[in-house]
């Protein structure tokens, strides 16, 4: 279907609801990080958007970085083995990083980047993910800041694909199981 109305079965989280719950989320982390400079790490591509809000809405002097990482392996998604497609462009020592996440499935990616990570000597590594799906996860994940949790189904826009499309939708939404097939991401 080529009209998006086709292929959605539900708006999940709205444009207002998201853009609160980042204005929420900035102030927490203002708080927390008050005093000191913060490196922001967006994990490409689904932090596009999260990162983007939040980084407007935080007041905590901050740079911006990127990592783009695949997970890799004979047919699951995410195997929690991860190859770095991009570096980070910055030496972390001794600075405070916050990896954005659009979304924490089975939990094997940030897992595997938070370890890669402090391995580098940061003075910490936070996590701030806009979403996670609790009955997904598989490993033990310590998040400091999570938007939403939400139901183990398959959600598209504000940075999520399928397939790489669907991620410029200014909301969250789930997809139709006629587009996916049923399964469950
Ligand atoms: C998605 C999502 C997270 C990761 C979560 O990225 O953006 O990065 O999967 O899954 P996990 O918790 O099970 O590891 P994806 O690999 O689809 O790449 P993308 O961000 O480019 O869409
Ligand atoms: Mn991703
Ligand atoms: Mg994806």
């Amino acid at each position: 279907a080529a009209d998006i109305g086709m292929d959605l079965e539900k708006v999940l989280i709205s444009e207002d609801e998201l853009q609160a719950k980042i204005s929420e989320l900035a102030a927490r982390i203002d708080a927390d990080y008050a005093g000191e400079k913060l490196l922001i790490v967006g994990v490409l591509k689904g932090a596009v958007m999260v990162m983007a809000d939040l980084a407007r809405a935080l007041r905590t002097p901050l740079e911006m970085d990127w990592m783009a990482v695949s997970s890799y392996g004979a047919g699951t998604k995410s195997s929690g083995v991860v190859r770095v497609m991009k570096d980070l462009d910055t030496d972390i020592a001794g600075r405070h990083v916050l990896v954005v996440e659009d979304i924490i499935d089975s939990g094997l990616t940030l897992s595997w980047l938070v370890h890669n990570l402090e391995s580098r000597n940061p003075a910490s590594v936070g996590i701030c993910a806009l979403l996670r799906k609790p009955d997904a996860l598989k490993v033990d994940l310590d998040v400091k800041y999570v938007g939403f949790d939400i139901p183990n189904e398959f959600v598209i826009g504000y940075g999520l694909d399928y397939a790489e499309r669907y991620r410029n939708l200014p909301f969250i939404g789930t997809l139709a199981p006629h587009v996916y097939g049923g399964a469950k991401s």
